[in-house]
């Protein structure tokens, strides 16, 4: 069937492919968000897709699809039709860790088109405040007296909050024990409750928490402090040097739509990204803006490719069982 669809796709696009894009879109967009609403990923997406319907001069919706660490609703978007009216967004967890972690049913890189490298922003190591521990050196030794792992809150196997406790495990030789939610925003909710004690979290998920004082902050998973939480040092500064993980969005679309739908999404995403309200409250959100010479469709084919070759040995080497 799907393979009858993508060739009646390929005959209409082959003869009006140009007619096609020229009145896309017609009808509202959906950008499937692999994650809970209320969550980091989420919140990027609304916040983007706001700006991107006047560019395209049509309403994008928001559709959470979650479970089994963002692949569930990586592939509701990879089996839609390939005529620009779905998009995935995902992320380094999504679109590349997933692909060492599960056998998906579908390839990150043949059955996707890439369309825009979105904005990043690097872990962040939080706590509950009942944690006895008040820098990154008291927390690890905390860490390593307990007779007990800590538990850990996570957006699933193979989401971003899971690859950064396996890269500390990794680095440290600390045993974590992960709690898995559908997404970053309800371990959130349970984190500030202290229901668990630790996430490995985007910054731009915890940021607010931090400010309100609700969680504590020990360190930023990068070489430089991040601009609107300058206070919290880097894990080079508090004593896990090298310890560096930042976690990229992007969007994509499904293999075979056609090239002229995708540059229609690339320059609307574009377009937002320059829009300095846009940029104000992204970078308010620890967000940092993708490169300029980094915005082509091409070029988040290439880092994606790039990424799945840095990180895939060391979830490989994990060995992460999911059911
Ligand atoms: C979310 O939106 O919940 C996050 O992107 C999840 C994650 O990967 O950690």
């Amino acid at each position: 069937m799907r393979r009858a669809v993508l060739a009646a796709f390929a005959v209409m696009f082959a003869f009006g492919s140009s007619a096609f894009a020229d009145n896309f879109p017609s009808r509202p967009i959906t950008i499937v968000v692999p994650f809970s609403a209320g969550g980091p990923s989420d919140a990027m997406a609304r916040i983007l897709a706001e700006r991107m319907k006047v560019a395209l001069g049509e309403t994008l919706l928001i559709e959470n699809v979650t479970g089994a660490g963002g692949s569930i609703g990586v592939g509701r978007a990879v089996k839609s039709a390939p005529d620009g009216y779905t998009i995935s967004f995902g992320h380094l967890g999504t679109h590349v860790a997933n692909g060492a972690v599960y056998k998906l049913g579908y390839d990150l890189v043949a059955d996707l088109e890439p369309v825009a490298l979105l904005p990043s922003n690097p872990m962040i190591i939080v706590s509950k405040n009942a944690v006895p521990a008040k820098s990154l050196k008291e927390l690890l030794a905390w860490l390593k007296s307990r007779p007990s792992p800590p538990t850990v809150g996570t957006a699933g196997a193979g989401s971003g909050s899971h690859i950064a406790g396996l890269y500390l495990e990794n680095i440290t030789g600390l045993k974590l024990q992960y709690v898995p939610y559908r997404g970053t925003g309800p371990a959130m909710n349970d984190l500030v409750a202290g229901q668990i004690d630790m996430m490995i979290d985007q910054t731009s998920n915890s940021i607010s928490q931090v400010r309100a004082g609700t969680i504590r902050a020990y360190a930023v998973t990068d070489d430089k402090r991040v601009a609107s939480a300058s206070d919290v040092p880097t894990t080079d500064e508090a004593g896990l040097p090298g310890f560096h993980m930042t976690l990229w969005s992007g969007l994509w679309v499904p293999k075979g739509t056609p090239k002229d739908i995708v540059a229609k999404l690339n320059a609307a995403t574009v377009e937002a990204l320059n829009d300095p309200a846009v940029r104000k409250q992204l970078e308010n959100l620890g967000l940092r803006m993708p490169p300029k010479d980094q915005l082509s469709p091409e070029a988040l084919g290439a880092w994606q490719k790039a990424e799945i070759a840095k990180w895939w040995p060391m979830i490989k080497a994990a060995d992460v069982k999911v059911d």
